[in-house]
């Protein structure tokens, strides 16, 4: 889309000037958000500039004139980490709202990187990632208080954490709308990203890295390359485009095709830890796996054709992943059984004390989660869950997303902790360096000399960012 040079010549003097941060919502004033580029006119548009003028007790509302429709809000909030700011908030898309956390990084928030986090499901809260992985603590075990995390991304980054898509976490939207495609959730994460940039000047510029794990697979390369695009559109409006330097994606499931049969390999294979399967399974699911991918191929690949592709899938799920169910062991590390119920904790009980923490109401103010969510915290929602499966989300090609981001120079980490069996290194590995990325030079292997741990990244350009 060509914005008309007058508009661009417009857009570039109203931001010169820069005027009022506008502090009310005007919801529906624009039936389409995405038609934001088109409809501004006369918006007055000034960043907000300084976060240490944020309140601890009140949002203060962000909009911008390319986006109409959404608006940020934002507050400072006194939890998890005591040596560095801590912010959370909305993001306002009309009647649907988009919580967030964000921390700045203990090192030099004034010169380290961007990053944004977010959890799989699809569903679940990047609460998780927060509180059980990467953030800057941990909670305690009676879910009263939080505990400082040493090995924290924002050691040496700024880190968004955010529950996506609407309905998940404290995301929620007012007339019980719901997003059930990642491209549709894409459109709201990139207009967040850029807004949050514009009114956080001292961020502007700065390399911005996107991540996330498990179903993150799927939405980052996706989001990522809406915010690519979205950066064309940027520049010829005259505004500052985001600096989407990497993506960086863990345990992720990018390309379900690869991912399906490599179950096998877990579970029959010494892959990662010796077989966990009888024989006579494992025999059954070998001879399987070649009808299995030739109609996933037919189905879902070579042609999308919803009924066949679903009911491909649900055949080489019943046949390669059920037998794992029944064993009781932990789908998200094969060396363990599963603690706590699957459907309770995800197989890991500190989930409980997660929950409580964030159903406590003083909590909840000091995170200014919105007063309308009146219902105990969910780490993953099933709703949102069955919404993208209904519309087979998953089954999409999203390898693609990566080999033109790559094709365009952001790069791209692919780590995988070695126990996974849901989203396991074998499939991973396949689809990086076999057919996934069609022979894209750029991908690269690199094992490490015991093998503990592997992850493929492009070497050519050295870095890589907190990996495993
Ligand atoms: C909960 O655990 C924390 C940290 O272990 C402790 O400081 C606190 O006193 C405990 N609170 C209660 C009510 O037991
Ligand atoms: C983007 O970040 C890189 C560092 O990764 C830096 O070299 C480059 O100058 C930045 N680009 C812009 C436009 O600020
Ligand atoms: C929320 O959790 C509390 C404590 O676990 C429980 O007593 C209550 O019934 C739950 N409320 C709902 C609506 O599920």
């Amino acid at each position: 889309m060509h914005a008309p040079r007058g508009l661009r010549v417009a857009l570039q003097t109203i931001l010169q000037l820069t005027l009022v941060a506008a502090a009310f919502q005007h919801p529906f004033l624009h039936s389409d958000y995405r038609n934001g580029w088109d409809q501004y006119d006369e918006g007055l548009f000034t960043p907000f500039e300084n976060l240490d003028l944020l309140s601890e007790t009140q949002f203060t509302v962000l909009s911008h004139p390319v986006f109409p429709s959404h608006n940020v809000r934002i507050k400072k909030s006194s939890f998890c980490d005591d040596t560095v700011q801590a912010y959370t908030g909305y993001i306002d898309i009309q009647a649907r709202h988009i919580f967030f956390y964000f921390f700045e990084s203990r090192n030099d928030p004034d010169t380290d990187d961007v990053i944004f986090w977010t959890n799989g499901g699809p569903g679940c809260s990047s609460s998780m990632g927060l509180f059980m992985e990467l953030g800057p603590c941990r909670i305690s075990a009676n879910g009263t208080t939080t505990i400082r995390h040493p090995e924290s991304w924002n050691s040496n980054s700024n880190i968004f954490f955010v529950d996506q898509p609407i309905g998940v976490g404290f995301s929620y939207a007012d007339y019980g709308e719901t997003v059930s495609t990642t491209e549709e959730a894409a459109k709201d994460m990139a207009a967040f990203v850029f807004i949050f940039f514009e009114h956080f000047t001292k961020f502007k510029g700065r390399p911005f890295h996107m991540a996330g794990e498990s179903y993150g697979g799927r939405y980052v390369p996706v989001f990522a390359a809406e915010v690519y695009d979205q950066n064309t559109k940027l520049v010829e409006a005259g505004l500052t485009p985001i600096n989407l330097t990497s993506i960086m994606i863990g345990n992720g499931i990018t390309d379900f095709y690869h991912q399906v049969s490599s179950v096998f390999d877990m579970q029959c294979t010494s892959a990662s830890v010796p077989p966990i399967m009888d024989i006579a399974t494992c025999v059954q699911m070998k001879q399987i796996i070649p009808r299995c991918q030739q109609w996933l191929e037919e189905s879902c690949l070579d042609l999308f054709d919803n009924i066949n592709c679903r009911a491909a899938m649900d055949f080489c799920s019943a046949q390669l992943e059920s037998p794992f169910w029944l064993t009781g062991m932990n789908p998200y590390d094969i060396s363990k059984e599963c603690e706590g119920g699957l459907g309770e904790t995800l197989c890991y009980p500190v989930t409980r004390s997660i929950r409580s923490y964030l159903d406590r109401p003083e909590v909840r103010t000091m995170l200014g989660v919105d007063p309308s969510l009146t219902a105990n915290f969910s780490s993953c929602s099933s709703e949102v869950g069955r919404a993208f499966i209904e519309k087979l989300d998953e089954y999409r090609n999203t390898q693609h997303y990566v080999a033109a981001l790559l094709e365009r120079g952001v790069r791209v980490l692919i780590y995988v902790g070695t126990y996974d069996w849901i989203c396991n290194w074998v499939g991973n590995e396949r689809w990086t360096l076999g057919h996934g990325v069609e022979r894209t030079k750029k991908f690269t292997d690199w094992f490490d000399s015991e093998r503990e741990r592997f992850d493929f990244c492009d070497r050519r350009r050295g870095r890589t960012h907190g990996a495993v």
